[in-house]
């Protein structure tokens, strides 16, 4: 039979990731590679230095051992340049694409001819009259970029996925189907994506203006550093090679309320906007993701604010890792790998010319 021969890559606006996974039952990790993007080359998701971002591409896939054997792609997509809507319909005289499409321009406030949109309906647990359809428009135009970077590397798109999606999958891998009301936080570079789960379903996402950028630029403000040289000394706090000052680590901490500020408005948002399940009433546990959840005590601070337990994804939790990778470098890495992994969960029969 097959093995699938996917690669699995996230484009993000600090590094490229990219992961390949074997095995049928138990996933095996059998690639992975990064390599940085230079400041400034993606804003927002949309690519401003197309070159910079095809170098990326090529040193992330030498990073994962040789690019020849990799051919088919998985990407995702995610941040402003796509949006996910969860809709409950009813089946009525038009039929469900009609309805989908009625619905996106309502809900994407765009035309719809500059959006790819795709759509997945789930009647499980609903009346036989109603479905819930889970939409999902991405902006042509990033699309495109995110495509022809993955083609000048000589690869084809198999899966296009969305971040959404695919941390929801790396939070079932590791951690199995959790019931009631979970929250995945993404926390990125310039901004952080807030995932609702209710029984392990996608419910509703929100994005908060803030990630490990703005951790960074307080260091280097405070200390009247470069941003480079904060990142070092950021990073280099995170793995215990040095400690920032107790000043500092007041800054940080300044940042860390900020941000679970931003985090209180969003869930209470939520709740408010009803797309909460009516018998959930709370936040039950939260998972951290992206790089930025390696933030000095952001975990801590969420945990002790919401009175809920917080926890950084380790996403080769459940995922047998041959002895050649580095158990400290998947440590430090661990949460940014999160998008990637649950790309490369993904499998042969999911993929799509
Ligand atoms: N060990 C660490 N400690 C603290 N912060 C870290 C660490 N590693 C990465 N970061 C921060 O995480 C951020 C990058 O996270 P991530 O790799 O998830 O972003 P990205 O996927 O490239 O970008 P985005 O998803 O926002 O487009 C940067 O701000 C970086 O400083
Ligand atoms: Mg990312």
């Amino acid at each position: 039979m097959f093995e699938n021969p996917m690669v699995a890559i996230d484009i993000g606006s600090t590094s490229i990731k990219v992961v390949e996974l074997a095995g049928k039952q138990q996933r095996k990790l059998s690639r992975m590679g990064q390599f940085p993007i230079p400041p400034g080359s993606i804003v927002n998701g949309v690519i401003r230095d197309f070159h910079a971002v095809e170098r990326a591409l090529a040193g992330a896939l030498r990073s994962a051992g040789g690019r020849r054997l990799l051919k088919r792609a998985a990407m995702s997509l995610g941040g402003s340049s796509v949006i996910v809507k969860r809709i409950r319909m009813s089946e009525g005289a038009m039929g469900v694409e009609d309805q989908v499409l009625a619905e996106a321009e309502q809900h994407f406030q765009m035309d719809v001819n500059d959006l790819y949109f795709d759509f997945q309906t789930f009647s499980q647990g609903m009346t036989s009259a109603e479905k819930i359809v889970l939409l999902v428009g991405a902006k042509k135009e990033i699309v495109d970029d995110r495509v022809a970077v993955l083609k000048s590397a000589g690869l084809k798109i198999g899966v296009m996925d969305c971040d959404v999606f695919a941390l929801t999958n790396t939070v079932e891998q590791n951690y199995g189907l959790l019931p009631g009301l979970i929250a995945i936080i993404n926390v990125g570079t310039t901004a952080s994506q807030v995932i609702f789960l209710g029984n392990g379903q996608y419910l509703y996402t929100r994005e908060i203006g803030l990630g490990g950028d703005h951790f960074t630029k307080a260091i280097a403000d405070a200390m009247g550093i470069s941003y480079e040289d904060a990142e070092r000394a950021k990073q280099k706090d995170q793995r215990g090679e040095s400690v920032l000052s107790p000043e500092i680590q007041k800054t940080i901490a300044g940042v860390n309320e900020q941000f679970v500020s931003d985090l209180q408005m969003t869930v209470d948002f939520f709740f408010q906007s009803g797309e909460a399940p009516i018998d959930q009433d709370r936040v039950k546990g939260i998972f951290l993701s992206g790089g930025g959840a390696s933030s000095r005590k952001l975990a801590e601070s969420i945990a002790q604010k919401l009175s809920v337990p917080v926890e950084r994804v380790d996403p080769f939790k459940n995922i047998l890792v041959p002895k050649r990778f580095s158990r400290q470098y998947l440590r430090w890495v661990g949460p940014s790998f999160s998008t990637v992994l649950g790309l490369g969960l993904r499998r042969f029969e999911d993929t799509r010319e």
